[in-house]
């Protein structure tokens, strides 16, 4: 059944209106931090099973139950790791998400058949207004349909979701960009299952001790490779266009793109370097600012999108730091293809 889509400002109204729905186990998109979100109550699985079906994501790939802080915690999470408590005070509320020991309350839905759920305390108003107004720990995916890129700004989200859910709450561009870091803290040593704008370094130095890095974050999994992350096993964020990333510097890479003209392609590129390029381009943000990149490469992805197909070659980010998380988001928009130049 088709559902009529009403996009609302994030204000006292906008927000109480979301309270309700979420109350009456209906879905409501809303912005957080990091990107929007579509919340359902994570006490309710059947409120939760429709966030799969409105984004068309694969049932077995977990989700994240967002609180306020740590007094919403009991019944959601069995017990609160010691180390849960040292990133909860370094880190939250903010783009960071622990998984934690799963607690009984939490909707089956929302685990995917693990014994864990991550855990979120989001530090934007409206996510956490409408926490408060609703009483609702509420589960959120990313708002975009499962393998687009995930939405920053409220248009974004309608272009998935129209027809798919009863409101969007209006509340600007989102200030991070990309998705929060993910972090486990229940095997033996802590391991980053996804980066974000809370770095690997950020972690280490609030625990004290090193972080083990996923492997799936930066290189590709054989196929039926075991992943404790559902998510990273997935292609996602795939632009109609091939991309493909280019490593080196900018000389390096127009004059590999000049080499290419015949396939016609269109260029990923970073602030200021259109100008000096004669192709189509869409700039993702500063070279060596993986905060400016962050902010703006879901954004330019779908931008790339709305060009249409065809060849992408794109300027390739640091892979540490701030800019760890835009490289691990466009090797998967590029489909892991990678050349050094
Ligand atoms: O910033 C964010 O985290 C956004 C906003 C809306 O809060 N949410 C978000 O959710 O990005 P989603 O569902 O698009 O990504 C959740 C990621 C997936 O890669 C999933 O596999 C992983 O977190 N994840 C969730 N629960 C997990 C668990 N119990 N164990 C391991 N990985 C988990
Ligand atoms: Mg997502």
């Amino acid at each position: 059944m088709e559902i009529k889509t009403r996009v609302l400002p994030a204000d006292e109204a906008g927000v109480a209106e979301a309270a309700q729905l979420l109350r009456q186990g209906q879905l409501v998109a809303l912005p957080t931090e990091t990107v929007y979100g579509i919340a359902a109550d994570a006490r309710n699985g059947a409120a939760v099973r429709n966030i799969f079906i409105a984004k068309g994501r694969p049932q077995d790939n977990p989700l994240i139950v967002h609180v306020t802080g740590p007094e919403m915690l009991p019944g959601l999470v069995s017990e609160v790791p010691e180390r849960a408590q040292l990133l909860m005070a370094a880190f939250c509320p903010g783009p960071l998400t622990i998984i934690m020991p799963r607690g009984p309350e939490v909707a089956d839905e929302c685990c995917a058949g693990l014994d864990t759920v991550g855990i979120r305390m989001p530090s934007h108003p409206v996510a956490r207004a409408v926490i408060q107004q609703s009483g609702c720990a509420f589960a959120a995916p990313s708002a975009n349909l499962s393998g687009k890129p995930s939405p920053t700004n409220a248009q974004d989200v309608f272009t998935d979701m129209d027809g798919r859910l009863p409101l969007i709450l209006d509340g600007g561009e989102c200030d991070v960009g990309v998705e929060s870091t993910v972090v486990s803290v229940v095997g033996e040593k802590p391991t980053l299952f996804r980066p974000g704008h809370i770095t690997l370094e950020d972690l280490e130095r609030a625990l004290g001790e090193e972080v083990e890095v996923s492997k799936a974050i930066l290189e590709k999994l054989p196929e039926g490779a075991v992943v404790r992350s559902p998510g990273m096993k997935y292609k996602h964020y795939a632009p109609k266009a091939d991309v493909t990333l280019l490593n080196g510097t900018f000389e390096q890479f127009k004059a590999y793109v000049d080499a290419h003209k015949d396939e016609n392609p269109s260029c990923l590129c970073f602030t200021g370097e259109s100008a000096k390029l004669d192709v189509p381009c869409v700039e993702y943000g500063r070279e060596g600012d993986g905060a400016d990149q962050a902010k703006h490469i879901f954004r330019s992805l779908r931008a790339l999108d709305e060009q249409g197909d065809g060849v992408v070659y794109a300027r390739c980010p640091q892979k540490d730091g701030l800019s760890m998380a835009v490289y691990n988001r466009l090797i998967r928009a590029a489909a892991f293809r990678v050349i050094d130049l």
